[in-house]
């Protein structure tokens, strides 16, 4: 059985949030209420059910996000439960900090790929931009290299006038160690007064200066189980790919094929869409698994029922504190 939403597109693939915390507090992310975040989490057995309950639907990919997913307690256990399930693909998004110790209890525990999130190379410039500690990150890339994790995404939030000097030399830096480099924009979420408009880059401006270091870029098709709607080009000559991620100037809402579940159960259709009016006041997914699988179905298959055409994110208001309420946050639907 396929999931169709009314705009003809097949929902195979789950984004699902196992918690709102992070240990990093990168500036055009964290939100200013971060501390008071809920933490009623799913629990292993409430998650493991709905994902079982949402394969006959023909969702069969599941990436497992955040907040920082490595913080979840006993991961590697939930991790373990989820591989027995079957799943085309099972991977996870990170911000590598913790990755020295749990690349390979993931590995062992049947993990099949691994996106890392590095915005940039300089110590002191990540330390600001995120409060972290960047040879935690560089420590915990190694490891999951070292682990057999090959072939993932290096996650670049472009940011004018903090990393825009850097682009290239992550790219570089992603290649040598076997990631595909991908360039996000700056997308209009969170509530901190922290990423002015400023800082966005458009996606022409990035491969732009990319092409003015790397050579000319060609439009390339990927194929296999991480493809997602990036746009990907190739550096004309060589097999190294960069991805893009241009979800303001240049949408790809038409071959959007994923919902995202809150690490409280919470559906979202879209990242971009306020059908999440109050922070994570949607459908009550966790309640459904309380009702059985069928419950779960039914409910999923109603919302993506009305899953929207697509959404517009203004550049103008990335940054920009709406005086209406609670902002979508990306750390609690899920990067
Ligand atoms: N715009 C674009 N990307 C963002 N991320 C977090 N917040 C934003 C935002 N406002 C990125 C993280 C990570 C990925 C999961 O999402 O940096 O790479």
């Amino acid at each position: 059985m396929t999931l169709k939403d009314a705009h003809a597109r097949t929902v195979e693939y789950v984004r699902l949030s196992l918690t709102e915390r992070c240990n990093l507090a990168c500036t055009y992310c964290v939100p200013s209420h971060h501390e008071e975040l809920p933490s009623d989490w799913m629990t292993d057995d409430e998650i493991v059910a709905l994902i079982a309950a949402l394969q006959p639907l023909g969702l069969r990919r599941v990436r497992l996000t955040g907040g920082e997913p490595t913080l979840r307690p006993r991961l590697p256990q939930l991790v373990a439960r989820l591989a027995r399930l079957g799943l085309a693909d099972l991977s996870l998004t990170t911000n590598a900090t913790r990755l020295s110790s749990l690349a390979v209890p993931l590995r062992e525990a049947g993990l099949h790929r691994l996106n890392l999130s590095l915005d940039t190379l300089d110590a002191s410039r990540f330390r600001a931009l995120s409060g972290g500690d960047l040879d935690d990150v560089l420590a915990g890339i190694d490891a999951a290299k070292a682990a057999g994790f090959v072939g993932g995404k290096l996650n670049v939030v472009a940011l004018d006038g903090i990393n825009d000097g850097e682009l290239v030399a992550l790219a570089r830096f992603a290649w040598a160690h076997e990631l595909q480099p991908r360039y996000i924009e700056l997308m209009p979420m969170s509530d901190g007064a922290v990423a002015p408009t400023h800082r966005f880059l458009p996606v022409a401006a990035i491969r732009a200066r990319l092409e003015a270091a790397l050579g000319t870029l060609e439009p390339c098709e990927r194929t296999g189980p991480g493809v997602g709607p990036a746009r990907h080009m190739r550096v004309v000559g060589t097999s190294r790919t960069i991805g893009f991620i241009s979800a303001v100037t240049e949408p790809f809402c038409s071959t959007c094929n994923r919902i995202r579940i809150s690490a409280r159960g919470r559906l979202h259709t879209c990242l971009g869409i306020d059908d999440a009016p109050a922070l994570d006041d949607v459908l009550d997914l966790r309640a459904a698994v309380g009702r059985g699988p069928d419950a779960v179905r039914a409910a999923v298959t109603s919302a993506v029922g009305k899953k929207g055409e697509g959404h517009t994110f203004d550049p103008a208001s990335v940054g920009v504190r709406l005086a209406g309420g609670p902002r979508r946050h990306m750390i609690v639907i899920g990067g």
